[in-house]
């Protein structure tokens, strides 16, 4: 749940035009994944699904109801977020169950009982692959790796109606990447979340989407299945994209 439609959706930063006029229909239970290049406004569509900031223009729909003015917390969102720091708390450790940590945070607010916060923690560092030896510590003393870990298990640990994922993989070495991937995938299924998965990489998006949406200059350019992005580019750029793609992929493999 729910299906998300933006209709002309625009967000400026004075002259910047980040998001500009974009309609699109994100549908319930899917995984879209938005690819681009940097500063194309990814970050941005997913800062304004959130309700981090609001619209200039446009609407923002969940299940057609009207979200514009809905605060974050009241949208049934959580978001991965991009960066240093994942929005982890940094003075809190990774996992006690008796405890406030950033595993349990979600549950103590829920006023969950302790026998229930060992399950769905457990069932989230064992689908995520995170050690125990690591529950005790702060962000500070994780990988960048790890900490993207707990921070896509903190936002899972409660099943959002809506998962936000800011380019989650990044700092993974590529085969931990493709694990991760899977995990994602299989996450997603599990879930049955609508989810919005943030890129910059084509072979992610097109490994990972039901959809993929190819932005711009802060709107889509194209949407489709991965096979009909690649084998019918809807304009130049796109088909330089995927031929860039292409390209990378041969010059690596012979
Ligand atoms: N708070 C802000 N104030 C001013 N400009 C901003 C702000 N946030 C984003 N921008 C600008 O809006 C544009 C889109 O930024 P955004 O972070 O959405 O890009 P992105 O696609 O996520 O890029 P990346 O792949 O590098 O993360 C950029 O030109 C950026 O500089
Ligand atoms: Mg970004």
């Amino acid at each position: 749940m729910p299906e998300i439609v933006l209709q002309g959706v625009t967000k400026r930063f004075g002259p910047v035009r980040a998001v500009e006029d974009l309609t699109a229909r994100i549908l319930d239970r899917e995984l879209f994944v938005v690819v681009g290049p940097t500063a194309c406004g990814k970050t941005t569509l997913l800062r304004l699904l959130a309700g981090l900031i609001r619209p200039d223009q446009g609407q923002i729909y969940f299940d057609g109801v009207l979200v514009n003015d809905l605060p974050p917390r009241e949208r049934g969102v959580r978001m991965v977020f991009q960066g240093q720091d994942y929005a982890l708390y940094p003075h809190f450790e990774v996992y006690h169950p008796q405890r406030w940590s950033n595993l349990s945070f979600p549950l103590k607010l829920r006023r969950e009982r302790v026998a229930q916060i060992r399950e769905r923690v457990g069932r989230v560092v064992r689908r995520l692959g995170i050690p125990s030896h690591l529950f005790s510590r702060r962000p500070g003393e994780l990988s960048e790796g790890q900490k993207q870990k707990v921070a896509l298990g903190r936002a899972t640990v409660l099943p959002p109606k809506v998962l936000l994922l800011d380019e989650p993989l990044a700092h993974l070495d590529p085969p931990s990447r493709a694990r991760a991937r899977e995990e994602i995938r299989r996450l997603h299924e599990e879930l049955r979340t609508t989810t919005v998965y943030v890129t910059h990489d084509l072979a992610e998006a097109f490994l990972l989407g039901d959809r993929v949406a190819v932005m711009r200059e802060g709107k889509f350019v194209q949407v489709g299945t991965p096979k009909e992005i690649r084998d019918h580019p809807a304009d130049a750029f796109v088909a330089e994209f995927v031929r860039a793609y292409w390209e990378g992929l041969r010059r690596a493999f012979g």
